[in-house]
């Protein structure tokens, strides 16, 4: 009999603290941000981490009634470990959202378990148009690469640049930006006597950048990935491609603000089409700069953190729009058609595509009060990624 108690008091135990578990579980919303903290894409990780916990801190971590929980795991940017860390959120801790994603390959590796899974997934970096098309339940807040080339090469014929060789990183984004730069040159009447790819891993820019010279276009047209443009950039004036009358040209991934400080005098004057600039002049850009930096020991918000608060900012809409109550498909419903106004300019998640309509602006680099900036000077307005029109 006293045992009889004993059993049934501790299955009562049992059953309050899994109730209390489960009560405490449902009044979490956890958000699995997988980004790449160490190794070459470093950078982007940094940026993205600061920039969703600088929302954070600004907006609270109670929203619709739950506790947001942000979760961070280094995929270190191998897609293999992405997938696993995906699939260690989904099923051990349950998180409503996925998101992060600091290159391609990891978005596409992880596609499939947001699909399988019903959890929205939120790119905040990765650019290669074909992404959102990867999975039904993929939101972007980062640019696409041919929305980023198009102007770019619009702008070149009519600035003296008459021939362009391309050089690009040899995956997704790059392939994407040689594409689309190169076909709308052409179009404009340019030429292209050639288009050199370089590995993504411990790439070796001199090969490339000798035959570059031997060419001798009017231009340099690049695509790297965030935190690579700084290498290209010393290079190129180690060789002394600009004194031998050859412009470099790009989207901004080339003078990424993460590192253009640093790069010296060969960015000045340099030409690049991109979405966000540290240097865009709108009162919520300065204030969103001002707290970046101050959170952070002065550094630099770039493109990836504006990717990454943009990205906070749509998941939060959403768990607001759906009371609380969530469910991957309701959540993604209402993070389709959100309009708002970003440190960038105002964007717009298309409902169709689930891709970042925005502005696209040409920037060049100039000196003020002895740092390098990314001086907009001209703005494309509310432009969709070209490469959904295939
Ligand atoms: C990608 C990564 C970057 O760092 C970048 O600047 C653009 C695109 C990518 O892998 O999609």
């Amino acid at each position: 009999m006293q045992k009889r108690t004993m059993i049934q008091a501790a299955i009562a135990l049992a059953l309050a603290g899994t109730g209390g578990a489960a009560l405490a579980q449902a009044n979490v919303f956890k958000i699995g941000l997988i980004l790449p903290m160490t190794g070459q894409q470093a950078t982007t990780g940094r940026q993205i981490e600061a920039a969703a916990k600088l929302w954070m801190a600004q907006n609270g971590d109670t929203v619709a009634g739950k506790k947001v929980q942000l979760i961070v795991k280094d995929d270190t940017s191998l897609p293999d470990v992405t997938r696993r860390l995906a699939q260690e959120l989904v099923v051990n801790e349950k998180v409503d959202v996925l998101a992060g994603m600091g290159i391609t390959p990891s978005a596409l590796a992880v596609a499939p378990i947001a699909t399988q899974s019903k959890t929205p997934l939120v790119v905040m970096a990765a650019a290669t148009s074909s992404i959102t098309e990867a999975s039904p339940f993929i939101v972007r807040s980062s640019f696409t690469l041919p929305q980023a080339s198009v102007a770019l090469a619009d702008w070149a014929p009519k600035n003296g640049i008459k021939s362009v060789v391309t050089l690009v990183s040899d995956y997704g984004p790059g392939i994407d930006a040689e594409k689309y730069f190169k076909d709308r040159f052409l179009f404009n009447g340019g030429k292209v006597p050639e288009t050199l790819r370089v590995p993504l891993r411990n790439p070796d820019f001199a090969p490339f950048l000798q035959k570059v010279r031997d060419l001798k276009p009017d231009a340099l047209f690049v695509f790297v990935p965030s935190g690579a443009g700084a290498a290209v950039m010393k290079q190129f004036g180690e060789r002394g491609m600009d004194k031998a009358g050859i412009k470099l040209i790009g989207t901004g991934d080339v003078t990424d603000d993460d590192q253009l400080n640093d790069m010296g005098d060969v960015a000045l004057g340099v030409v690049t089409s991109h979405h966000y600039s540290t240097a865009h002049p709108s009162a919520a850009n300065k204030k969103f700069v001002a707290e970046f930096q101050k959170a952070n020991k002065n550094l630099r918000p770039n493109f990836m953190a504006v990717g990454g608060y943009d990205g906070m900012r749509v998941i939060y809409e959403a768990l607001k729009k759906t009371g609380g109550k969530g469910g991957g498909e309701a959540l993604l419903g209402a993070m389709k058609g959100q309009i708002f106004e970003s440190p960038r300019g105002p964007v717009f998640i298309d409902a169709q595509t689930r891709d970042i309509v925005q502005n696209i602006y040409l920037r060049k680099v100039e000196k003020k009060d002895g740092q390098l900036w990314n001086v907009e000077f001209d703005v494309i307005k509310d432009v969709k990624d070209p490469g959904k029109s295939k």
